[in-house]
């Protein structure tokens, strides 16, 4: 069945205004649109704010938008007050910042980072719109390693909260051009910054077999890494689909759901690697102390192992030495109604500290 989209829905000529060019109306299988580029409704939530709401209550996130995670947690462990300055080392698309901006007001500021140039200018411009000045929300756009550079840059003495939402945006994963997500058919890049480093497509072609099981193993627990790294090393596989593939033909005697799991593992192991996630995030957790302001507070949600087990042994080497006055005994989870309304939450794992 083929379906049109509402053509009282699509933009319209104004009176009194040139006519806009003639368009097609969007064709598409079933009742929705699936392809990402044809979500317009979801991807314009100002003017159709009653689909984005359906697919909100779907479970599901609207296309070109992010839902923030664990907000009230992360509220009360950062405790923003008036006046007060924040950093946000990982913008996205802005939804825990705006909750701290507001809690800043009056006289507070928030820097945001993030590494991403597609999406960052996009949430720069969206708070601008809402009203945050250069005064109150200062951008800069660059790796979390370097928060150390960026206070300075900003003209900061430290932060009296720092928050980190490690991994990916829904933008980001929905996003069939930048190759992070294999429900969808895109080019095997998976940068976070396209224009630095090389793709996933340019690692599997280059790296050696040992290299790529060792990256298998490390970055996301492979079972079946050797088998794998074998299958996959040298190989010219250029899009997102032809990389599950090969894994799925490298694998034969699994059944289809440990194949499916194996090809999500490889996915996240090769993200980690093009975006040398790891020694970002070591990077960061050294420098973290000393960004902070005496009393300041520190947030970080992660989602996966090799994640949060970097963020614990951090917290306790910097509590041993005296430099947290208190860290998270337990780590936090997101509620089951998070869970289920967002599913995407399902793997968070929610860590802090508190700077002596
Ligand atoms: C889960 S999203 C953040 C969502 C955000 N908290 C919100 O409410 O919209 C993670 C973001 O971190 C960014 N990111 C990941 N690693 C980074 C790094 N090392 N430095 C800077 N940004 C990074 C990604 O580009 C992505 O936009």
């Amino acid at each position: 069945m083929s379906a049109q989209a509402d053509s009282a829905q699509q933009p319209q000529s104004q009176p009194g205004l040139p006519p806009t060019a003639h368009r097609r109306r969007l064709r598409y299988s079933g009742k929705n649109p699936r392809r990402f580029e044809d979500k317009y409704k979801e991807r314009d939530p100002e003017r159709y704010s009653k689909t984005v709401a359906k697919v909100l209550a779907s479970g599901k996130t609207p296309a070109g938008t992010h839902r923030p995670i664990m907000v009230k947690e992360i509220l009360e462990i950062l405790d923003p007050k008036p006046g007060e300055t924040a950093v946000d080392c990982t913008l996205g698309y802005g939804g825990h910042a705006l909750e701290i901006l507001s809690r800043l007001q009056p006289g507070g500021k928030l820097l945001g980072m993030d590494a991403d140039p597609i999406e960052f200018p996009k949430t720069e411009a969206r708070l601008r719109a809402m009203g945050y000045g250069s005064d109150t929300f200062v951008c800069r756009r660059g790796n979390f390693a370097g928060l150390p550079q960026a206070l300075v840059a900003a003209g900061w003495d430290g932060a009296d909260m720092i928050l980190a939402d490690l991994g990916l945006s829904s933008m980001q994963i929905d996003d069939p051009s930048r190759g992070f997500s294999v429900k969808r058919e895109g080019p095997l890049d998976m940068r976070m910054n396209p224009g630095r480093g090389q793709s996933a497509s340019a690692l599997i072609e280059k790296i050696e077999a040992k290299t790529l099981a060792a990256l298998l193993a490390d970055n996301a627990d492979e079972p079946y890494a050797a088998e794998l790294a074998a299958a996959l090393a040298g190989r010219s596989l250029q899009t997102t689909t032809a990389l599950a593939v090969a894994v799925c033909a490298a694998l034969p005697r699994l059944t289809r759901e440990d194949r499916d799991l194996s090809i999500r593992r490889v996915f996240q192991a090769l993200r980690i690697a093009v975006n040398d996630e790891f020694s970002a995030l070591d990077a960061f957790l050294r420098n973290l102390p000393a960004c902070l302001k005496s009393g300041g507070r520190v947030a970080i949600l992660t989602f996966h192992s090799g994640e949060d087990r970097r963020v614990k042994k951090a917290f306790q080497a910097a509590a041993r030495e005296s430099l947290f006055a208190a860290i998270a005994e337990e780590v936090l989870r997101p509620s089951p109604e998070e869970r289920h309304d967002n599913p995407r939450s399902a793997s968070a794992k929610l860590r802090w500290a508190r700077k002596a």
